[in-house]
């Protein structure tokens, strides 16, 4: 019979596993209780969730997996493991960055140090973007994406996934990110995605029916300032838009016009605030139509325009 889990709901984790003595009896369920207070005592955002993540990944178990095993106690390496998964946490470091992998439509996808960990609110360039699509019943062609600035790949390899003979590239000047992204369509088998080494379009040749980007939007100046799970672990390069935040949408802007095939839409990612400005710098370079389109918490997140010659 297994010994019964004292609850360690309020105890510290840490001092927990350094005594051999009540580590023996430390219940995967009061390991995730006690994480969660230290996260909620440290002022985490979501401290259950976290905890429960990172207990399950040290334990190699699933949600459903670790709601059953609530009351086994855990080895002394375990305990230790799920400390040390613990320590990164409370030192900032975001659950995703230390599971290595996060979800995004729906496709499991790589991280790394290398990466921007991929945003909830992103998802609503592809919703733009399908809906552009869908606008002009283009689905189901044979259609040429381009994602600027790809990442992970994220939104092309979610693009590729929704869009069957639809072939697409991703550029990033990255190559750690290129590297992730190519490893990301080989795991998800997506033998339609080609990743290149370059600024924003600048390789690109011949004519997109769709191209899609999250540039880095953050102005300098407001880095310091951003939330230590971003500061101190997205990469600058994936945040960083220069003094106004807007030298990656200045830049998409330029190359964009001579890309798009007759009809076809560039779906942009725009921060809070800025959707003005942006269509302002696409109208400027001949891009017309720029509509905002909002994320769940209603903040306008993706901005749709065509060359203002195809008469939108
Ligand atoms: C905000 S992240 C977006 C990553 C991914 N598309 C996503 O949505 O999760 C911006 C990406 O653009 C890349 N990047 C920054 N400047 C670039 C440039 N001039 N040309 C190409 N890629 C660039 C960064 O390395 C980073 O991967």
């Amino acid at each position: 019979m297994m010994p019964a889990a004292p609850d360690l709901a309020a105890a510290d984790l840490a001092a927990v596993t350094a005594q051999s003595a009540s580590a023996d009896t430390l219940s995967a369920a009061g390991a995730r209780r006690a994480l969660a207070q230290q996260f909620r005592a440290a002022g985490i955002d979501s401290p259950e969730l976290d905890a429960r993540l990172l207990v399950a990944h040290a334990l190699g178990l699933d949600h459903a997996a670790l709601a059953a095993a609530g009351a086994r106690v855990l080895s002394r390496g375990e305990a230790e493991a799920i400390a040390a998964l613990g320590r990164r946490r409370l030192a900032r470091e975001p659950v995703a960055r230390i599971l290595g992998t996060k979800e995004f439509w729906s496709l499991k996808l790589r991280v790394d140090a290398t990466t921007l960990v991929p945003r909830p609110e992103t998802e609503t360039v592809v919703e733009a973007a399908l809906a552009a699509l869908d606008a002009a019943a283009a689905r189901f062609d044979a259609l040429r994406i381009a994602d600027l600035g790809t990442g992970s790949g994220a939104l092309l390899l979610a693009l590729l996934a929704e869009l069957p003979h639809a072939f697409g590239v991703g550029t990033d000047t990255s190559l750690g990110a290129l590297a992730v992204a190519r490893g990301n369509a080989r795991r998800l088998g997506q033998t339609r995605a080609a990743f290149i080494a370059c600024d924003m379009a600048a390789a690109l040749r011949g004519r997109f029916d769709l191209i899609v980007a999250n540039p880095p939007y953050i102005r300098s100046g407001d880095i310091a300032a951003l939330a230590p799970e971003v500061r101190d672990f997205d990469p600058r390069s994936a945040l960083d838009g220069g003094s106004d935040g807007l030298d990656g949408h200045r830049t998409i802007a330029a190359a964009v016009p001579r890309l798009l095939a007759p009809g076809a839409a560039v779906v942009v990612e725009i921060g809070a605030g800025q959707a003005e400005a942006v269509s302002a710098l696409f109208s400027a370079a001949g891009l017309a139509g720029a509509r905002p389109r909002s994320d769940l918490s209603g903040v306008p997140r993706a901005l749709v325009a065509k060359k203002a010659t195809d008469g939108v």
